[in-house]
C-alpha cells in the first residue's frame, strides 16, 4: 500500500519581481516502512519540499497524499490536527525549549491533549530510554551535548506515533561518529516504528541508509 505520494508539486515563492520558482513538479511515493534520503546543494529547495510534506507549508499545485489524506484540503482545524498527530519533525537545530527538562520537552506535543497523564509520561521516559537518555530525563538542553539533544529532539518527534517522520539535515550540526549513531538511530527507529522517514541530508553516509535516494536539481528530483 503506498502510504505517502506527491504528484507534480510546484512551489513558487512571489518576489517584487517574477515568482521564485522553487519547486517544479516534484514526485514521489513512498510505501509504508520506506524510507528516502533527499540531496541536493543549498538554496534547491529541500527544506521546502519536507515542509510541504509535512503540511506546514502549502504548495502552489500538485498534490499530496498521506494514506488517504489530503492534507490541503482539510480545513484549518482538521489541518493543524494532521500536523501534530501524523507527522513528526526533526530539524538540524534541535528547536528544544531552554527551560524546560528532556522529559518535559518530550511531553510538549502531548499537551495538546490537556495535562500529561502517567501513561504519557511512561512513555515519553520509554522514549528516551529508547534514544539513550534514560540517565538524562532532569537536564535541559544546555546541560545535554549536541548529539544528546538530537536524541531527545527524535524522541519528541515520535511521542504521538506520526506515520511521517521528516528530518531536515538532522546532522548538520554534529561530528561524523555523532551523526553516524543519530543517523543510525533514526533508521532503527523508523523501522520499528514502520513509519515513513523521508531525510533530507548532505551525508553519503546518512543517505546510503536509506531505501530511496533522490537529488533536487532544478526544482525537479531525480534518482540519485
Ligand atoms: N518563505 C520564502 N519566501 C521566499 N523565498 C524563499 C522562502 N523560503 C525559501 N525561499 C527560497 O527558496 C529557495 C529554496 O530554499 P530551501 O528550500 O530552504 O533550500 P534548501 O533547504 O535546499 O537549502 C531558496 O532560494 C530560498 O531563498
Ligand atoms: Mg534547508
Amino acid at each position: 500500500m503506498t502510504m505517502l505520494t506527491v504528484d507534480n508539486v510546484t512551489k513558487e515563492y512571489p518576489t517584487p519581481a517574477e515568482p521564485l520558482s522553487v519547486l517544479r513538479g516534484v514526485s514521489l511515493s513512498l510505501d509504508r516502512g520506506e524510507s528516502l534520503a533527499i540531496v541536493g546543494p543549498s538554496g534547491s529547495g529541500k527544506s521546502t519540499l519536507l515542509a510541504i510534506l509535512g503540511a506546514l507549508d502549502r504548495p502552489t499545485s500538485g498534490q499530496v497524499q498521506l494514506g488517504t489524506v489530503d492534507p490541503f484540503a482539510l480545513n484549518d482545524m482538521n489541518l493543524a490536527e494532521f500536523r501534530r498527530d501524523r507527522v513528526g519533525f526533526v530539524f538540524q537545530d534541535h528547536h528544544l525549549l531552554p527551560q524546560l527538562s528532556a522529559l518535559e520537552n518530550v511531553l510538549v506535543p502531548l499537551l495538546a491533549d490537556g495535562k500529561p497523564t502517567s501513561a504519557d509520561i511512561e512513555r515519553a521516559e520509554m522514549l528516551l530510554g529508547r534514544v539513550g537518555l534514560a540517565e538524562r530525563l532532569t537536564h535541559r538542553p544546555a546541560e545535554l551535548s549536541g548529539g544528546e539533544r538530537q536524541r531527545a529532539a527524535i524522541a519528541r518527534a515520535l511521542v504521538r506515533s506520526p506515520v511521517l517522520l521528516l528530518a531536515d539535515e538532522p546532522t548538520g550540526n554534529l561530528d561524523s561518529a555523532t551523526a553516524d549513531s543519530i543517523g543510525r538511530l533514526l533508521v532503527e527507529l523508523q523501522v520499528e516504528h514502520q513509519s515513513l522517514l523521508v531525510v533530507v541530508t548532505h551525508s553519503e553516509a546518512l543517505a546510503e541508509t536509506m531505501q530511496q535516494q533522490k537529488r533536487i536539481e532544478d526544482g525537479k528530483l531525480l534518482e540519485n
